[in-house]
């Protein structure tokens, strides 16, 4: 199970601080759990996960199966909240290199940009392979998305005739509405829900990261085990709960002049999860002139290049590192008998060793240089804890928003760059 570590935050703040935001922190998470707060037709997400194995999980199960065996590629098409949960999923899962392993199907992502040079480099990898793809889209209307599914459909086409090509799609979309589900009813397509009361950062627990990571091997009924048990553990009114602390304390810290939080973790294939992060955060609460900044960083790659802000730069931010119980296969540093390099102080030891002793000299270097630090420690890098650290997070952020006094659930910020670009485009009505 999750824990917090909050014990290197303390010098702006002290726990009577902390101690004395009970009544606010229980009452962001009474208006979210009770259903009151503004944006509270977007709850779903509270009650995804169950212990229980639904229809729709099984028809996931059933579609990764036949995805599995006809396809070399899977192509997942999706932006935001369609697109960073199932990337974060496989990546941390699988590793950065999944593509490279061979066991599994290869799995691209495609519809979050607009760039001439990646759509032409996925059409490469595509040549003379077998493929399948994922439609995501919550509206249907997205217009990276809907741009890259129309390239798609076709070259499907071309490839395997119209009425095979159609077993090689797959959408993931509102139940009743957009262009997307019109589309899939016409075309008979097989499709997947987003429930209308989930929105696109909350619904990585729906078939938007269930498909693709069923696809990938990541078993989907792990994940929602692990985040059905969070749902259970964390549904508890006080301090001893690590989403109460975690909220609180970046409310704390943002009431202190701290308004940036960096994520930060050890392991390389955690990019795309703080990616997730980032959008679920910065989304939720970056509004009506308010918010923290959600950064993100790499260790140690970062530590040679954001070290020196961290450590001496504006005390304006905070860290939350996230540490995984190490493998348990071990990796040894070995001896060399000439010792040109010098390392040979470290022979016999491993590189969990040399990576705890880089975090916990990081940890006490970035304490001393006034940035607060809370870590987060859990499990084993694997399905169950993936589906553990969506949940937090998620409900982390539903009551963290509340407390700073915004609606964690629409985003009308997003729609200006949107309204610029149609205009350019001369799209009728703009
Ligand atoms: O969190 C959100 O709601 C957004 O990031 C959306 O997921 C994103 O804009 C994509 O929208 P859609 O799924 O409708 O294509």
């Amino acid at each position: 199970m999750i824990k917090l570590d909050i014990s290197n935050v303390w010098g702006d703040l002290s726990l009577p601080d902390l101690l004395a935001t009970e009544q606010e922190v229980f009452n962001a998470h009474k208006l979210l759990a009770d259903g009151k707060g503004p944006g509270n037709d977007f709850l779903g997400w509270l009650n995804l996960p169950t212990f229980e194995e639904t229809d729709e999980m099984r028809r996931i199960r059933r579609a990764a199966e036949k995805i599995r065996s006809d396809s070399d590629i899977f192509v997942v098409v999706g932006i935001g909240g369609s697109y960073l949960g199932p990337r974060a999923a496989i990546e941390l899962v699988k590793g950065q290199n999944h593509n490279l392993r061979g066991k599994d199907p290869q799995v691209f992502f495609a519809g979050n940009n607009l760039s001439t040079r990646a759509w032409q480099e996925l059409c490469a990898l595509l040549e003379g392979k077998d493929f399948s793809i994922n439609i995501i889209s919550k509206s249907g209307t997205t217009t990276e998305p809907a741009i890259a599914t129309r390239a798609l459909r076709w070259m499907l086409e071309r490839k395997y005739g119209a009425e095979k090509a159609k077993k090689r799609i797959y959408v993931t979309t509102d139940p009743n509405k957009g262009a997307l589900r019109q589309m899939a009813t016409e075309e008979g397509y097989e499709t997947f829900v987003i429930p209308p009361n989930v929105g696109g950062r909350y619904s990585v627990l729906t078939a938007v990261g269930l498909l693709p990571m069923a696809v990938a091997g990541i078993s989907p009924v792990d994940v929602m085990l692990g985040a059905a048990r969070a749902r259970k553990e964390l549904d508890v009114r006080s301090f001893e709960n690590p989403a109460w602390q975690y909220a609180a304390i970046r409310n704390l810290l943002y009431r202190k002049g701290k308004s940036i939080e960096m994520l930060c973790c050890y392991e390389p294939s955690f990019r795309y999860f703080a990616g997730w992060w980032q959008q679920l955060f910065g989304e939720s609460e970056g509004k009506d002139g308010k918010g923290i900044f959600p950064a993100t960083a790499e260790f140690t790659a970062d530590l040679h290049s954001l070290g020196q802000m961290i450590q001496q730069g504006e005390r304006n931010l905070f860290e939350t590192v996230v540490r995984f119980t190490p493998p348990r296969k071990k990796t040894s540093i070995e001896v060399d008998w000439k010792n040109l390099d010098g390392l040979n102080y470290l022979e016999g030891k491993t590189l969990d060793f040399v990576e705890e002793q880089a975090f916990q000299g990081t940890l006490s270097a970035h304490v001393d240089g006034g940035v607060p630090v809370m870590v987060l420690q859990t499990d084993e890098v694997d399905a169950d804890t993936l589906g553990e650290l969506f949940y937090f997070f998620e409900l982390s952020c539903g009551i963290s928003a509340y407390m700073l006094g915004v609606n964690p659930f629409n985003q009308p910020g997003v729609e200006f760059y949107k309204k610029n670009m149609f205009k350019l485009l001369g799209k009728p009505g703009y």
